[in-house]
């Protein structure tokens, strides 16, 4: 196997093997090997920069996929279909996918709500879930927006500026609104909070009938790809994903 963190050295170290095979975080995988719960060929390995070369990884108890079989996946989510994994919840974004992928090894990066649609990522790579979600990167993510009623005349910089939502102690992250037409409006955020664009558009007025995510960094989702399609994602539009080229 071939490095892909630095290229010098043979295999991968073993904190990048647990992540990029969907177990962790980079971070939560040294964890996990400081803890002592991850074995290399039969003997516990407390080493983060272990190199792992085709040797057997195993995380308490259960056999790590090596991450050559990581996979990315692009999404377009319809309305309706619930980013849960329980069942109680269906229907399930995971009911689309074709019976060879299993649904275990499979993250969501960046959730959806039911009633919301558009771009939604599936990985096994837990640091791109991290790469795609960690408030701290501050990646934009473009939601469009149809709503009803009337949004104060100061919505746009009370968006700049930080709302303070309901229930919540922190202002929100600043975000950029921009209102294209009566009842429509596009919405920047750099952070993911529950059902964050509803509850700001509500704060300010409104009441969303319609949200749909286009973007997230500078990916957007392909026109080609209708509702309730997936393919895998290609190595370009990975890198599209993960950039904070400014929208
Ligand atoms: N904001 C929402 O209100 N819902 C989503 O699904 C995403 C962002």
């Amino acid at each position: 196997m071939v490095s892909s963190d630095s290229g010098k050295s043979r295999g991968m170290r073993l904190d990048a093997y647990l992540a990029r095979a969907g177990l962790a975080s980079r971070r939560e995988a040294r964890g996990l090997i400081r803890r002592g719960a991850v074995q290399v060929d039969g003997d516990v390995c407390r080493d983060s920069a272990r190199r792992i070369d085709g040797e057997r990884v195993v995380v308490e108890d259960q056999a790590v996929e090596s991450p050559e079989a990581v996979r990315d996946f692009i999404l377009h989510k319809p309305v309706g279909a619930s980013c849960s994994r329980d069942d109680r919840e269906a229907p399930l974004v995971f009911d689309l996918l074709s019976g060879t992928l299993s649904r275990r090894s499979l993250l969501i990066a960046g959730r959806l709500d039911r009633a919301t649609s558009g771009l939604l990522i599936l990985t096994t790579d837990g640091d791109l879930v991290h790469r795609l979600t960690h408030p701290g990167r501050k990646l934009p993510k473009r939601y469009r927006i149809e709503f009803e009623g009337e949004l104060a005349a100061s919505a746009v910089e009370r968006c700049r500026e930080g709302l303070l939502l309901t229930g919540e102690d922190r202002p929100t992250r600043p975000a950029e609104l921009e209102i294209a037409a009566a009842g429509q409006a596009t919405l920047i955020l750099r952070e993911g909070r529950n059902r964050q664009v509803r509850r700001m558009i509500r704060l300010l007025g409104g009441e969303v009938v319609s949200l749909h995510r286009d973007r997230i960094g500078a990916l957007d989702l392909p026109a080609d790809l209708e509702p309730g399609e997936l393919r895998p994602l290609e190595r370009d539009e990975r890198a599209l994903l993960v950039s904070d080229r400014s929208l």
